[in-house]
């Protein structure tokens, strides 16, 4: 299967200090990569240097056969990249109507407000609700909601089961299972196994800004060992 998102050698920081150091990830077109690893070795880092968030040091950032490695957010955004991220960040005053509504822009796309609602029903009841009056897993599905009107090829999930309940995460978990006939290819950041292993095709853990394991979901599920060894955790 041909790759859309191809990363190499991608080093990134902060002022000087270097987070990755050189990262090298693939995603396939319409696969799903899950990104596991602990706090603090790079995983935001990572998705924000791909969406332009951050500018990388060096290296490359391939969606399709276009270099996107320093480009800004709003370029990135046009090449089919969209980002939920870390922590949600829903506008807290605005209703999840204007919260969806300032995601779909003018141009009408594949995507629009009414489809999300038909996705998410939860929402449609909530959508007079601003942001800070909804609770975790609905915020989390306004995230979502807000990043697929932007009509992604690649979504870039930064912890979704972030602070959500197990049956939540459940909810979730459906949702994005709902996606994947959609043919959107997304990198699923996790440090929860539950929902990466619902979902992704392939596996990748960072340690210290570094990919050590590349491989397919069901042999990182068969060996917990190494997956033990891996993450710190069973
Ligand atoms: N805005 C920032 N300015 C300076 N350093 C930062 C900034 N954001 C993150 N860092 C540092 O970069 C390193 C990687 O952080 P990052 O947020 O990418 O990790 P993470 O893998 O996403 O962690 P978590 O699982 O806790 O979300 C950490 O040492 C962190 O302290
Ligand atoms: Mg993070």
């Amino acid at each position: 299967m041909t790759d859309l998102l191809t990363v190499r050698g991608l080093s990134a920081g902060y002022d000087g200090t270097t987070v990755l150091d050189g990262v090298d990830f693939t995603v396939p077109a319409g696969g799903v990569v899950a990104l596991l690893g602990r706090n603090g070795v790079g995983k935001t880092t990572f998705v924000h240097t791909i969406m332009g968030m951050i500018k990388p040091y060096a290296g490359s950032i391939l969606i399709g056969d276009r270099e996107l490695a320093g480009a800004p957010a709003h370029v990135v955004a046009r090449n089919g990249v969209a980002i939920v991220p870390q922590g949600r960040r829903v506008f807290a005053p605005l209703t999840v109507e204007e919260n969806l509504r300032i995601a779909a822009g003018r141009k009408p796309g594949r995507w629009t407000p009414e489809r999300i609602y038909d996705l998410m029903p939860r929402l449609a009841e909530r959508r007079t609700n601003r942001g800070d009056q909804l609770s975790g897993g609905e915020q989390q599905m306004l995230a979502i909601g807000r990043a697929l009107l932007r009509d992604p090829r690649l979504l870039l999930l930064d912890e979704p089961s972030d602070g959500l309940a197990p049956a939540i995460i459940d909810q979730v978990a459906e949702l994005l299972e709902g996606l994947r006939g959609e043919g959107i290819a997304a990198v699923l950041v996790e440090q929860d196994l539950h929902l990466a292993f619902r979902l992704a095709d392939d596996v990748a853990v960072m340690q210290k800004g570094r990919i050590v394991h590349r491989g397919p979901l069901t042999d990182f599920r068969a060996d917990r060992d190494r997956a033990h060894k891996l993450l710190g955790v069973g």
